[in-house]
Protein backbone atom coordinates (compact mmCIF):
# COMPACT_ATOMS: atom_id res chain seq x y z
CA UNK A 1 0.00 0.00 0.00
CA UNK A 2 2.88 2.42 -0.50
CA UNK A 3 2.85 5.29 -2.44
CA UNK A 4 6.05 5.75 -4.87
CA UNK A 5 6.47 9.43 -2.63
CA UNK A 6 6.90 7.63 0.39
CA UNK A 7 9.20 5.16 -0.93
CA UNK A 8 11.48 7.51 -2.32
CA UNK A 9 11.77 8.86 1.13
CA UNK A 10 12.43 5.47 2.42
CA UNK A 11 15.46 5.49 0.19
CA UNK A 12 17.29 8.03 2.04
CA UNK A 13 16.13 7.70 5.29
CA UNK A 14 15.42 4.20 5.78
CA UNK A 15 19.33 3.31 7.20
CA UNK A 16 19.01 5.84 10.54
CA UNK A 17 19.06 3.70 13.06
CA UNK A 18 20.02 6.60 15.97
CA UNK A 19 21.84 5.29 19.20
CA UNK A 20 19.57 2.55 19.94
CA UNK A 21 20.94 -0.84 21.03
CA UNK A 22 21.41 -3.51 17.97
CA UNK A 23 20.30 -7.31 17.73
CA UNK A 24 21.61 -9.83 15.65
CA UNK A 25 20.41 -13.13 14.48
CA UNK A 26 21.07 -15.65 11.96
CA UNK A 27 18.25 -17.98 10.40
CA UNK A 28 19.69 -20.70 7.96
CA UNK A 29 16.44 -22.09 5.97
CA UNK A 30 17.08 -26.03 4.74
CA UNK A 31 14.77 -28.75 4.36
CA UNK A 32 14.78 -31.83 7.30
CA UNK A 33 12.98 -34.73 7.41
CA UNK A 34 10.29 -34.66 9.58
CA UNK A 35 6.71 -37.01 10.47
CA UNK A 36 4.34 -34.41 12.29
CA UNK A 37 1.78 -36.45 11.46
CA UNK A 38 3.54 -40.06 11.24
CA UNK A 39 4.39 -39.07 7.63
CA UNK A 40 7.57 -38.54 6.58
CA UNK A 41 7.70 -36.08 4.84
CA UNK A 42 10.01 -32.62 3.55
CA UNK A 43 9.89 -29.96 6.29
CA UNK A 44 11.18 -26.11 6.37
CA UNK A 45 13.47 -26.03 9.07
CA UNK A 46 15.30 -22.70 10.48
CA UNK A 47 18.67 -23.01 12.33
CA UNK A 48 17.74 -26.79 11.75
CA UNK A 49 14.45 -26.32 14.22
CA UNK A 50 10.92 -26.69 12.73
CA UNK A 51 9.15 -24.12 14.09
CA UNK A 52 11.95 -21.71 13.92
CA UNK A 53 13.55 -19.77 17.10
CA UNK A 54 11.99 -17.08 18.68
CA UNK A 55 13.65 -13.48 17.42
CA UNK A 56 13.48 -11.91 21.06
CA UNK A 57 13.77 -8.10 21.03
CA UNK A 58 13.26 -5.07 23.11
CA UNK A 59 10.97 -1.76 21.44
CA UNK A 60 13.33 0.31 19.66
CA UNK A 61 16.33 -2.32 19.08
CA UNK A 62 17.72 -2.48 15.57
CA UNK A 63 17.21 -5.39 14.39
CA UNK A 64 19.64 -7.15 11.74
CA UNK A 65 19.21 -11.14 10.58
CA UNK A 66 21.18 -12.87 7.85
CA UNK A 67 19.02 -15.34 6.30
CA UNK A 68 20.53 -17.96 3.97
CA UNK A 69 18.73 -19.87 2.30
CA UNK A 70 20.00 -23.89 1.93
CA UNK A 71 16.56 -24.39 -0.27
CA UNK A 72 16.38 -25.33 -3.80
CA UNK A 73 14.42 -22.16 -4.63
CA UNK A 74 14.14 -18.54 -4.29
CA UNK A 75 12.78 -17.82 -0.70
CA UNK A 76 11.88 -14.01 0.74
CA UNK A 77 11.44 -13.58 4.92
CA UNK A 78 8.27 -11.67 5.95
CA UNK A 79 8.05 -10.04 9.74
CA UNK A 80 4.21 -10.58 9.57
CA UNK A 81 2.40 -7.52 11.48
CA UNK A 82 5.65 -5.73 12.52
CA UNK A 83 5.82 -1.90 10.87
CA UNK A 84 8.45 -1.44 8.86
CA UNK A 85 7.77 2.40 8.82
CA UNK A 86 10.78 3.94 6.12
CA UNK A 87 11.74 0.51 5.20
CA UNK A 88 9.61 -1.03 2.98
CA UNK A 89 12.76 -3.06 1.48
CA UNK A 90 12.75 -5.06 4.61
CA UNK A 91 9.36 -6.24 4.38
CA UNK A 92 10.46 -9.44 2.38
CA UNK A 93 7.23 -9.44 0.07
CA UNK A 94 7.84 -9.87 -3.89
CA UNK A 95 6.93 -7.03 -5.56
CA UNK A 96 8.95 -4.57 -3.61
CA UNK A 97 12.13 -6.84 -3.06
CA UNK A 98 14.17 -9.36 -4.86
CA UNK A 99 13.95 -12.99 -3.85
CA UNK A 100 17.01 -14.37 -2.44
CA UNK A 101 18.29 -17.12 -5.15
CA UNK A 102 19.31 -20.79 -3.25
CA UNK A 103 22.65 -21.03 -1.39
CA UNK A 104 22.13 -17.19 -1.05
CA UNK A 105 22.01 -15.15 2.02
CA UNK A 106 20.63 -11.59 2.88
CA UNK A 107 21.06 -9.43 5.52
CA UNK A 108 17.38 -7.61 6.65
CA UNK A 109 17.66 -4.49 8.50
CA UNK A 110 15.06 -2.54 10.50
CA UNK A 111 13.90 -0.83 13.53
CA UNK A 112 11.11 -2.18 16.53
CA UNK A 113 10.44 1.53 16.67
CA UNK A 114 8.03 1.98 19.23
CA UNK A 115 6.59 -1.35 18.76
CA UNK A 116 5.60 -3.60 21.41
CA UNK A 117 3.70 -7.23 20.91
CA UNK A 118 3.36 -10.85 19.67
CA UNK A 119 4.01 -11.21 15.65
CA UNK A 120 5.64 -13.93 13.63
CA UNK A 121 8.14 -14.75 10.58
CA UNK A 122 7.66 -16.67 7.44
CA UNK A 123 8.51 -17.36 4.05
CA UNK A 124 6.50 -15.86 2.08
CA UNK A 125 7.12 -17.07 -1.82
CA UNK A 126 5.96 -19.75 -3.41
CA UNK A 127 3.29 -21.40 -0.39
CA UNK A 128 6.57 -22.34 1.63
CA UNK A 129 4.75 -21.66 4.48
CA UNK A 130 3.03 -24.62 4.12
CA UNK A 131 6.00 -26.54 5.02
CA UNK A 132 7.04 -24.39 7.65
CA UNK A 133 10.25 -22.09 7.84
CA UNK A 134 8.01 -20.02 10.24
CA UNK A 135 9.32 -18.82 14.02
CA UNK A 136 7.75 -16.42 16.81
CA UNK A 137 9.00 -12.70 16.99
CA UNK A 138 8.33 -11.22 20.18
CA UNK A 139 8.77 -7.50 21.23
CA UNK A 140 9.35 -6.87 24.95
CA UNK A 141 8.29 -3.39 25.92
CA UNK A 142 10.97 -1.22 27.33
CA UNK A 143 11.61 -1.25 30.93
CA UNK A 144 10.51 1.73 31.94
CA UNK A 145 7.38 1.46 29.70
CA UNK A 146 4.79 -0.15 31.88
CA UNK A 147 2.88 -3.21 30.91
CA UNK A 148 -0.89 -3.04 31.80
CA UNK A 149 -0.78 -6.32 34.25
CA UNK A 150 1.42 -8.09 36.39
CA UNK A 151 4.74 -9.59 34.94
CA UNK A 152 3.65 -12.79 33.92
CA UNK A 153 5.20 -15.96 35.79
CA UNK A 154 6.54 -17.21 32.05
CA UNK A 155 6.38 -16.72 28.47
CA UNK A 156 4.82 -19.44 26.02
CA UNK A 157 4.66 -19.27 22.93
CA UNK A 158 2.37 -21.67 20.54
CA UNK A 159 2.00 -21.72 16.73
CA UNK A 160 -1.21 -23.63 15.52
CA UNK A 161 -1.93 -23.78 12.34
CA UNK A 162 -3.61 -26.52 9.58
CA UNK A 163 -1.03 -29.20 7.63
CA UNK A 164 -0.88 -31.32 4.50
CA UNK A 165 1.08 -33.99 4.87
CA UNK A 166 2.01 -33.13 0.99
CA UNK A 167 4.45 -30.54 0.53
CA UNK A 168 4.21 -26.71 -0.83
CA UNK A 169 5.78 -28.02 -4.21
CA UNK A 170 2.70 -30.48 -4.55
CA UNK A 171 0.28 -28.28 -2.77
CA UNK A 172 1.48 -25.41 -5.08
CA UNK A 173 1.06 -27.65 -8.31
CA UNK A 174 -2.69 -28.32 -7.29
CA UNK A 175 -3.39 -24.81 -7.21
CA UNK A 176 -1.70 -23.90 -10.61
CA UNK A 177 -3.58 -26.74 -11.51
CA UNK A 178 -6.53 -25.55 -10.97
CA UNK A 179 -7.66 -27.89 -8.25
CA UNK A 180 -8.48 -26.56 -4.49
CA UNK A 181 -6.15 -27.78 -1.63
CA UNK A 182 -9.25 -29.93 -0.60
CA UNK A 183 -9.20 -31.02 3.36
CA UNK A 184 -6.07 -30.72 5.51
CA UNK A 185 -4.03 -33.87 6.76
CA UNK A 186 -4.22 -32.09 10.59
CA UNK A 187 -3.36 -29.00 12.42
CA UNK A 188 0.05 -29.28 14.41
CA UNK A 189 0.69 -27.46 17.48
CA UNK A 190 4.18 -26.03 17.94
CA UNK A 191 5.16 -28.47 14.74
CA UNK A 192 3.99 -31.70 15.95
CA UNK A 193 0.67 -33.81 15.64
CA UNK A 194 -2.06 -34.20 18.11
CA UNK A 195 -2.07 -35.58 21.93
CA UNK A 196 -3.74 -39.80 21.50
CA UNK A 197 -6.75 -38.17 22.99
CA UNK A 198 -8.74 -41.12 20.90
CA UNK A 199 -7.61 -44.22 19.32
CA UNK A 200 -9.61 -43.71 16.62
CA UNK A 201 -9.02 -40.48 15.32
CA UNK A 202 -5.43 -40.13 16.36
CA UNK A 203 -2.53 -43.47 15.20
CA UNK A 204 0.00 -44.21 17.55
CA UNK A 205 3.43 -43.31 17.92
CA UNK A 206 2.27 -39.44 17.00
CA UNK A 207 4.68 -36.86 19.00
CA UNK A 208 2.60 -34.22 20.62
CA UNK A 209 3.44 -30.83 22.47
CA UNK A 210 3.47 -30.81 26.24
CA UNK A 211 3.36 -26.93 27.77
CA UNK A 212 4.88 -28.12 31.39
CA UNK A 213 3.09 -25.02 34.41
CA UNK A 214 3.69 -24.86 37.81
CA UNK A 215 0.32 -24.67 40.11
CA UNK A 216 -0.86 -20.92 40.92
CA UNK A 217 1.46 -19.22 38.72
CA UNK A 218 -0.07 -16.87 35.71
CA UNK A 219 1.55 -17.18 32.31
CA UNK A 220 1.69 -15.12 29.01
CA UNK A 221 0.66 -17.57 26.17
CA UNK A 222 1.19 -16.06 22.45
CA UNK A 223 -0.84 -17.77 19.72
CA UNK A 224 -0.14 -17.41 16.15
CA UNK A 225 -2.05 -18.75 13.56
CA UNK A 226 0.24 -19.86 10.70
CA UNK A 227 -1.39 -22.04 8.78
CA UNK A 228 -2.77 -22.48 4.94
CA UNK A 229 -6.81 -21.42 5.28
CA UNK A 230 -8.15 -22.85 8.31
CA UNK A 231 -9.33 -20.51 10.99
CA UNK A 232 -9.22 -22.18 13.84
CA UNK A 233 -10.62 -22.28 17.70
CA UNK A 234 -8.24 -22.35 20.31
CA UNK A 235 -9.15 -23.72 23.81
CA UNK A 236 -7.56 -24.97 26.94
CA UNK A 237 -9.31 -27.57 29.17
CA UNK A 238 -11.00 -25.76 32.00
CA UNK A 239 -8.72 -22.87 32.15
CA UNK A 240 -9.73 -19.20 31.07
CA UNK A 241 -7.86 -17.10 28.23
CA UNK A 242 -7.30 -13.73 29.61
CA UNK A 243 -6.71 -11.27 26.36
CA UNK A 244 -4.29 -8.93 27.14
CA UNK A 245 -2.51 -8.05 23.10
CA UNK A 246 -2.85 -8.92 19.95
CA UNK A 247 -0.43 -7.72 17.14
CA UNK A 248 0.94 -5.16 19.05
CA UNK A 249 -2.11 -3.60 20.49
CA UNK A 250 -2.92 -4.36 24.16
CA UNK A 251 -6.35 -5.19 24.49
CA UNK A 252 -9.01 -4.47 27.16
CA UNK A 253 -8.49 -7.49 28.79
CA UNK A 254 -11.44 -10.41 28.28
CA UNK A 255 -12.17 -13.87 29.70
CA UNK A 256 -12.84 -16.13 26.44
CA UNK A 257 -13.35 -19.70 27.22
CA UNK A 258 -12.10 -19.87 23.64
CA UNK A 259 -11.52 -17.68 20.36
CA UNK A 260 -11.66 -18.38 16.91
CA UNK A 261 -8.19 -17.63 15.90
CA UNK A 262 -7.75 -17.20 11.95
CA UNK A 263 -4.69 -17.76 9.38
CA UNK A 264 -2.11 -15.25 10.42
CA UNK A 265 -4.06 -14.08 13.51
CA UNK A 266 -1.77 -13.20 16.99
CA UNK A 267 -2.99 -13.29 19.97
CA UNK A 268 -1.62 -13.28 23.96
CA UNK A 269 -3.43 -14.49 26.56
CA UNK A 270 -2.59 -14.41 30.42
CA UNK A 271 -3.92 -18.20 31.82
CA UNK A 272 -3.75 -18.63 35.49
CA UNK A 273 -3.13 -22.34 36.57
CA UNK A 274 -5.80 -22.42 39.06
CA UNK A 275 -6.88 -25.79 38.66
CA UNK A 276 -6.32 -28.78 40.88
CA UNK A 277 -4.28 -30.76 38.90
CA UNK A 278 -6.34 -33.98 39.23
CA UNK A 279 -5.19 -34.75 35.44
CA UNK A 280 -3.03 -32.73 32.71
CA UNK A 281 -5.28 -30.75 30.75
CA UNK A 282 -5.83 -30.45 27.02
CA UNK A 283 -4.92 -27.55 24.22
CA UNK A 284 -7.03 -27.70 21.25
CA UNK A 285 -6.90 -26.04 18.43
CA UNK A 286 -9.86 -26.72 15.70
CA UNK A 287 -11.49 -26.15 12.61
CA UNK A 288 -14.41 -23.72 12.59
CA UNK A 289 -17.34 -23.35 10.05
CA UNK A 290 -17.07 -27.29 9.01
CA UNK A 291 -18.44 -29.99 10.05
CA UNK A 292 -16.49 -31.52 13.14
CA UNK A 293 -17.76 -35.07 12.45
CA UNK A 294 -16.21 -34.53 9.19
CA UNK A 295 -13.22 -32.92 10.52
CA UNK A 296 -12.57 -34.77 13.58
CA UNK A 297 -8.85 -35.63 12.39
CA UNK A 298 -8.42 -31.88 11.52
CA UNK A 299 -7.77 -31.48 15.21
CA UNK A 300 -4.14 -29.97 16.95
CA UNK A 301 -4.40 -31.43 20.58
CA UNK A 302 -1.70 -30.72 23.05
CA UNK A 303 -1.24 -30.93 26.74
CA UNK A 304 -1.01 -28.51 29.40
CA UNK A 305 1.32 -30.67 32.22
CA UNK A 306 1.04 -28.77 35.46
CA UNK A 307 4.08 -29.89 37.68
CA UNK A 308 1.65 -31.73 40.84
CA UNK A 309 -0.26 -33.18 38.00
CA UNK A 310 -1.66 -36.30 39.42
CA UNK A 311 -1.82 -38.23 35.68
CA UNK A 312 -2.84 -37.97 31.86
CA UNK A 313 -5.16 -36.24 30.02
CA UNK A 314 -8.19 -38.30 29.57
CA UNK A 315 -11.68 -37.99 27.90
CA UNK A 316 -13.48 -36.08 25.59
CA UNK A 317 -11.80 -32.83 24.21
CA UNK A 318 -13.59 -29.13 25.67
CA UNK A 319 -17.01 -28.40 23.40
CA UNK A 320 -16.34 -26.27 20.51
CA UNK A 321 -18.90 -23.44 20.09
CA UNK A 322 -22.10 -25.43 18.72
CA UNK A 323 -22.72 -22.51 15.81
CA UNK A 324 -21.90 -24.58 12.83
CA UNK A 325 -22.51 -22.77 9.71
CA UNK A 326 -23.58 -19.82 11.60
CA UNK A 327 -20.44 -17.19 11.53
CA UNK A 328 -22.09 -14.50 13.68
CA UNK A 329 -21.11 -16.00 16.91
CA UNK A 330 -17.61 -15.98 16.14
CA UNK A 331 -18.37 -12.35 14.21
CA UNK A 332 -19.39 -10.87 17.48
CA UNK A 333 -16.35 -12.54 19.26
CA UNK A 334 -14.21 -10.62 17.34
CA UNK A 335 -16.15 -7.35 17.57
CA UNK A 336 -15.45 -7.57 21.56
CA UNK A 337 -12.03 -7.57 21.14
CA UNK A 338 -11.42 -3.35 22.10
CA UNK A 339 -7.76 -1.85 21.94
CA UNK A 340 -7.12 -0.11 25.39
CA UNK A 341 -5.70 3.03 24.65
CA UNK A 342 -4.74 3.95 27.69
CA UNK A 343 -2.25 1.28 28.21
CA UNK A 344 1.18 1.65 26.69
CA UNK A 345 1.95 -0.09 23.14
CA UNK A 346 2.21 1.25 19.27
CA UNK A 347 0.21 4.02 18.68
CA UNK A 348 -1.95 4.25 14.94
CA UNK A 349 -0.79 8.31 15.11
CA UNK A 350 2.09 8.94 18.04
CA UNK A 351 2.55 12.71 17.42
CA UNK A 352 -1.56 12.95 17.25
CA UNK A 353 -5.00 12.12 18.45
CA UNK A 354 -6.72 9.11 19.13
CA UNK A 355 -9.68 11.39 17.67
CA UNK A 356 -10.00 9.27 14.48
CA UNK A 357 -13.09 11.01 13.26
CA UNK A 358 -11.31 13.83 13.06
CA UNK A 359 -8.21 12.49 11.04
CA UNK A 360 -8.49 13.96 7.57
CA UNK A 361 -8.56 10.80 5.28
CA UNK A 362 -6.95 11.25 2.03
CA UNK A 363 -7.77 8.29 0.04
CA UNK A 364 -10.77 5.87 0.45
CA UNK A 365 -10.35 2.73 -1.31
CA UNK A 366 -13.22 -0.36 -1.14
CA UNK A 367 -11.34 -3.41 -1.97
CA UNK A 368 -13.58 -6.14 -3.06
CA UNK A 369 -12.37 -10.10 -2.70
CA UNK A 370 -13.88 -12.67 -5.61
CA UNK A 371 -14.19 -15.77 -5.53
CA UNK A 372 -11.51 -17.15 -7.42
CA UNK A 373 -12.24 -17.88 -11.18
CA UNK A 374 -10.36 -18.75 -14.32
CA UNK A 375 -8.18 -16.29 -16.06
CA UNK A 376 -5.76 -17.12 -18.57
CA UNK A 377 -6.64 -20.76 -18.13
CA UNK A 378 -5.50 -20.43 -14.10
CA UNK A 379 -7.24 -19.95 -10.85
CA UNK A 380 -7.04 -16.50 -9.63
CA UNK A 381 -8.37 -14.48 -6.85
CA UNK A 382 -9.23 -10.79 -7.55
CA UNK A 383 -9.13 -7.65 -5.67
CA UNK A 384 -11.47 -5.10 -7.72
CA UNK A 385 -11.38 -7.15 -10.57
CA UNK A 386 -7.66 -7.33 -10.83
CA UNK A 387 -5.50 -10.20 -9.88
CA UNK A 388 -1.92 -8.56 -8.95
CA UNK A 389 1.08 -9.86 -11.11
CA UNK A 390 4.77 -9.38 -9.55
CA UNK A 391 6.31 -6.93 -11.87
CA UNK A 392 9.60 -8.55 -13.57
CA UNK A 393 11.51 -5.71 -11.75
CA UNK A 394 10.74 -5.21 -8.02
CA UNK A 395 8.75 -1.67 -7.46
CA UNK A 396 11.78 0.05 -5.48
CA UNK A 397 14.32 -1.49 -8.16
CA UNK A 398 12.35 -0.23 -11.01
CA UNK A 399 12.09 3.22 -8.59
CA UNK A 400 15.63 3.62 -8.42
CA UNK A 401 16.48 2.46 -12.20
CA UNK A 402 13.57 4.34 -13.36
CA UNK A 403 12.50 1.46 -15.40
CA UNK A 404 9.29 2.73 -16.89
CA UNK A 405 6.17 0.59 -16.87
CA UNK A 406 6.98 -1.99 -14.69
CA UNK A 407 4.15 -1.27 -12.68
CA UNK A 408 0.62 0.70 -13.10
CA UNK A 409 -0.43 3.09 -10.80
CA UNK A 410 -3.99 2.78 -11.28
CA UNK A 411 -5.74 0.77 -9.21
CA UNK A 412 -9.30 1.10 -8.90
CA UNK A 413 -10.59 2.77 -6.25
CA UNK A 414 -13.48 0.84 -5.84
CA UNK A 415 -14.91 -2.64 -7.67
CA UNK A 416 -15.68 -2.05 -11.47
CA UNK A 417 -18.15 -3.94 -13.00
CA UNK A 418 -15.78 -5.94 -16.04
CA UNK A 419 -14.24 -9.43 -15.60
CA UNK A 420 -11.59 -9.63 -13.71
CA UNK A 421 -7.75 -9.48 -15.42
CA UNK A 422 -4.16 -10.08 -14.43
CA UNK A 423 -2.50 -6.68 -14.23
CA UNK A 424 0.27 -4.96 -12.10
CA UNK A 425 -1.82 -2.38 -10.93
CA UNK A 426 -0.73 -0.43 -7.76
CA UNK A 427 -2.77 2.04 -5.42
CA UNK A 428 -1.39 5.66 -5.40
CA UNK A 429 -1.41 6.83 -2.45
CA UNK A 430 -0.52 10.04 -0.56
CA UNK A 431 2.63 11.01 1.18
CA UNK A 432 1.66 11.62 4.62
CA UNK A 433 -1.97 11.07 4.30
CA UNK A 434 -4.44 8.58 5.75
CA UNK A 435 -5.92 6.18 3.88
CA UNK A 436 -9.28 4.71 4.98
CA UNK A 437 -9.39 0.78 3.09
CA UNK A 438 -12.68 -0.49 3.58
CA UNK A 439 -12.67 -5.07 2.90
CA UNK A 440 -15.29 -6.21 1.54
CA UNK A 441 -15.02 -10.16 1.55
CA UNK A 442 -17.62 -11.58 -1.47
CA UNK A 443 -16.04 -14.90 -1.31
CA UNK A 444 -18.27 -17.75 0.03
CA UNK A 445 -15.71 -18.43 2.75
CA UNK A 446 -14.04 -16.86 5.78
CA UNK A 447 -11.34 -14.70 4.61
CA UNK A 448 -8.17 -13.09 6.32
CA UNK A 449 -6.68 -10.32 4.76
CA UNK A 450 -2.90 -9.24 5.20
CA UNK A 451 -1.68 -5.93 5.54
CA UNK A 452 1.87 -6.17 5.32
CA UNK A 453 4.86 -3.55 7.10
CA UNK A 454 2.80 -0.73 7.45
CA UNK A 455 0.68 0.70 10.34
CA UNK A 456 -3.15 -0.16 9.86
CA UNK A 457 -5.77 0.05 12.75
CA UNK A 458 -9.28 -1.29 12.54
CA UNK A 459 -11.88 1.56 12.60
CA UNK A 460 -14.49 -0.99 12.45
CA UNK A 461 -15.96 -3.86 11.01
CA UNK A 462 -19.61 -5.51 10.18
CA UNK A 463 -21.41 -8.61 8.77
CA UNK A 464 -22.32 -7.84 4.93
CA UNK A 465 -26.11 -8.28 4.66
CA UNK A 466 -27.19 -8.60 1.18
C1 LIG B 1 7.77 -32.70 -2.40
O1 LIG B 1 7.10 -33.93 -2.54
C2 LIG B 1 7.32 -34.54 -3.81
C3 LIG B 1 6.41 -35.78 -3.89
O2 LIG B 1 6.55 -36.56 -2.74
C4 LIG B 1 8.79 -34.89 -3.96
O3 LIG B 1 9.04 -35.45 -5.23
C5 LIG B 1 9.62 -33.60 -3.82
O4 LIG B 1 10.98 -33.91 -3.79
C6 LIG B 1 9.26 -32.88 -2.54
N1 LIG B 1 9.90 -31.57 -2.61
C7 LIG B 1 10.54 -31.04 -1.60
C8 LIG B 1 11.14 -29.71 -1.83
O5 LIG B 1 10.63 -31.60 -0.55
C1 LIG C 1 26.09 -13.21 3.94
O1 LIG C 1 26.58 -13.73 5.18
C2 LIG C 1 27.88 -13.30 5.53
C3 LIG C 1 28.30 -13.96 6.83
O2 LIG C 1 27.65 -15.14 7.05
C4 LIG C 1 27.90 -11.79 5.70
O3 LIG C 1 29.22 -11.37 5.96
C5 LIG C 1 27.39 -11.14 4.43
O4 LIG C 1 27.28 -9.76 4.65
C6 LIG C 1 26.02 -11.69 4.05
N1 LIG C 1 25.59 -11.11 2.78
C7 LIG C 1 24.45 -10.45 2.63
C8 LIG C 1 24.16 -9.91 1.26
O5 LIG C 1 23.68 -10.29 3.54
C1 LIG D 1 -6.05 -0.61 30.29
O1 LIG D 1 -4.76 -0.18 30.60
C2 LIG D 1 -4.69 0.54 31.82
C3 LIG D 1 -3.30 1.14 31.92
O2 LIG D 1 -2.31 0.19 32.05
C4 LIG D 1 -5.02 -0.42 32.95
O3 LIG D 1 -4.93 0.25 34.18
C5 LIG D 1 -6.42 -0.95 32.74
O4 LIG D 1 -6.71 -1.95 33.69
C6 LIG D 1 -6.58 -1.56 31.36
N1 LIG D 1 -7.98 -1.84 31.14
C7 LIG D 1 -8.46 -3.02 30.73
C8 LIG D 1 -9.94 -3.14 30.63
O5 LIG D 1 -7.76 -3.96 30.41
C1 LIG E 1 11.66 -12.38 25.65
O1 LIG E 1 12.62 -11.68 26.41
C2 LIG E 1 12.15 -11.22 27.68
C3 LIG E 1 13.27 -10.46 28.35
O2 LIG E 1 13.80 -9.53 27.51
C4 LIG E 1 11.74 -12.41 28.52
O3 LIG E 1 11.18 -11.93 29.72
C5 LIG E 1 10.70 -13.24 27.79
O4 LIG E 1 10.44 -14.42 28.51
C6 LIG E 1 11.17 -13.62 26.39
N1 LIG E 1 10.06 -14.23 25.66
C7 LIG E 1 10.18 -15.30 24.86
C8 LIG E 1 8.93 -15.84 24.25
O5 LIG E 1 11.25 -15.81 24.61
C1 LIG F 1 -13.41 -42.03 20.22
O1 LIG F 1 -14.33 -41.48 19.29
C2 LIG F 1 -15.35 -42.38 18.94
C3 LIG F 1 -16.18 -41.77 17.82
O2 LIG F 1 -16.65 -40.49 18.20
C4 LIG F 1 -16.20 -42.67 20.18
O3 LIG F 1 -17.21 -43.60 19.85
C5 LIG F 1 -15.30 -43.25 21.27
O4 LIG F 1 -16.03 -43.39 22.47
C6 LIG F 1 -14.12 -42.34 21.53
N1 LIG F 1 -13.19 -43.00 22.42
C7 LIG F 1 -12.79 -42.46 23.56
C8 LIG F 1 -11.82 -43.24 24.36
O5 LIG F 1 -13.18 -41.36 23.92
C1 LIG G 1 -10.65 -14.12 34.34
O1 LIG G 1 -10.75 -15.41 34.90
C2 LIG G 1 -9.93 -15.60 36.06
C3 LIG G 1 -10.08 -17.03 36.52
O2 LIG G 1 -9.52 -17.90 35.60
C4 LIG G 1 -10.34 -14.65 37.15
O3 LIG G 1 -9.48 -14.78 38.25
C5 LIG G 1 -10.26 -13.22 36.64
O4 LIG G 1 -10.77 -12.36 37.59
C6 LIG G 1 -11.06 -13.06 35.36
N1 LIG G 1 -10.78 -11.72 34.82
C7 LIG G 1 -11.69 -10.97 34.22
C8 LIG G 1 -11.24 -9.62 33.75
O5 LIG G 1 -12.82 -11.36 34.02
C1 LIG H 1 -10.61 -31.26 40.61
O1 LIG H 1 -11.40 -30.45 39.74
C2 LIG H 1 -12.31 -31.19 38.95
C3 LIG H 1 -12.96 -30.26 37.95
O2 LIG H 1 -13.26 -29.03 38.51
C4 LIG H 1 -13.32 -31.87 39.88
O3 LIG H 1 -14.24 -32.63 39.12
C5 LIG H 1 -12.57 -32.79 40.84
O4 LIG H 1 -13.45 -33.34 41.78
C6 LIG H 1 -11.46 -32.04 41.58
N1 LIG H 1 -10.63 -33.02 42.26
C7 LIG H 1 -10.17 -32.80 43.49
C8 LIG H 1 -9.33 -33.89 44.04
O5 LIG H 1 -10.40 -31.78 44.11
C1 LIG I 1 -21.94 -33.69 9.25
O1 LIG I 1 -21.51 -34.85 8.57
C2 LIG I 1 -22.17 -36.03 9.02
C3 LIG I 1 -21.48 -37.23 8.39
O2 LIG I 1 -21.45 -37.11 6.99
C4 LIG I 1 -23.64 -35.93 8.68
O3 LIG I 1 -24.31 -37.06 9.14
C5 LIG I 1 -24.21 -34.69 9.36
O4 LIG I 1 -25.54 -34.49 8.96
C6 LIG I 1 -23.41 -33.45 9.00
N1 LIG I 1 -23.88 -32.34 9.83
C7 LIG I 1 -24.34 -31.21 9.32
C8 LIG I 1 -24.78 -30.19 10.32
O5 LIG I 1 -24.40 -30.99 8.13
C1 LIG J 1 -8.12 18.61 8.57
O1 LIG J 1 -8.29 19.59 7.56
C2 LIG J 1 -8.83 20.82 8.03
C3 LIG J 1 -9.10 21.71 6.82
O2 LIG J 1 -7.98 21.75 5.98
C4 LIG J 1 -7.87 21.45 9.03
O3 LIG J 1 -8.38 22.64 9.55
C5 LIG J 1 -7.64 20.46 10.16
O4 LIG J 1 -6.65 20.95 11.05
C6 LIG J 1 -7.18 19.10 9.64
N1 LIG J 1 -7.15 18.16 10.75
C7 LIG J 1 -6.10 17.42 11.04
C8 LIG J 1 -6.24 16.47 12.20
O5 LIG J 1 -5.04 17.47 10.40
C1 LIG K 1 -0.66 9.80 -8.16
O1 LIG K 1 -1.29 10.77 -7.33
C2 LIG K 1 -0.71 12.05 -7.41
C3 LIG K 1 -1.34 12.93 -6.35
O2 LIG K 1 -2.72 12.75 -6.32
C4 LIG K 1 -0.90 12.60 -8.81
O3 LIG K 1 -0.30 13.86 -8.92
C5 LIG K 1 -0.24 11.64 -9.79
O4 LIG K 1 -0.48 12.08 -11.12
C6 LIG K 1 -0.77 10.24 -9.63
N1 LIG K 1 0.01 9.35 -10.48
C7 LIG K 1 -0.55 8.58 -11.41
C8 LIG K 1 0.38 7.79 -12.24
O5 LIG K 1 -1.76 8.52 -11.55
C1 LIG L 1 -20.82 -10.68 -4.98
O1 LIG L 1 -20.51 -11.37 -6.17
C2 LIG L 1 -21.62 -11.85 -6.90
C3 LIG L 1 -21.08 -12.59 -8.10
O2 LIG L 1 -20.13 -13.52 -7.70
C4 LIG L 1 -22.52 -10.70 -7.30
O3 LIG L 1 -23.68 -11.20 -7.93
C5 LIG L 1 -22.91 -9.90 -6.07
O4 LIG L 1 -23.63 -8.78 -6.45
C6 LIG L 1 -21.67 -9.48 -5.32
N1 LIG L 1 -22.06 -8.81 -4.10
C7 LIG L 1 -21.72 -7.58 -3.85
C8 LIG L 1 -22.14 -7.03 -2.53
O5 LIG L 1 -21.07 -6.94 -4.62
Amino acid sequence: MESLHWICIALFFGLCFGADPFANFELELSYITASPLGVPQQVIAVNGKFPGPVINVTTNYNVIINVKNNLDENILMTWSGIQMRRSSFQDGVLGTNCPIPPKWNWTYQFQAKDQIGSFFYFPSLNMQRASGGFGPFVITNRNIIPIPFSMPDGDIVIMIGDWYTRNHTVLRKALDGGKALGMPDGVLINGKGPYRYNNTFVPDGIDYETINVDPGKTYRIRVHNVGVSTCLNFRIQNHNLLLAETEGYYTSQQNYTSLDIHVGQSYSFLVTMDQNASSDYYIVASARFVNQSLWQRVTGVAVLHYSNSKGKAAGPLPDPPNDFYDTSYSLNQALSIRQNVSASGARPNPQGSFHYGSINVTDVYVLQSRPPTTIDGKLRASFNGISFVNPDTPIRLADIYKVKGAYKLDFPTKPLDRPPRMDRSIINATYKGFIEIILQNNDSVVQSFHMDGYSFFVVGYSLHVK
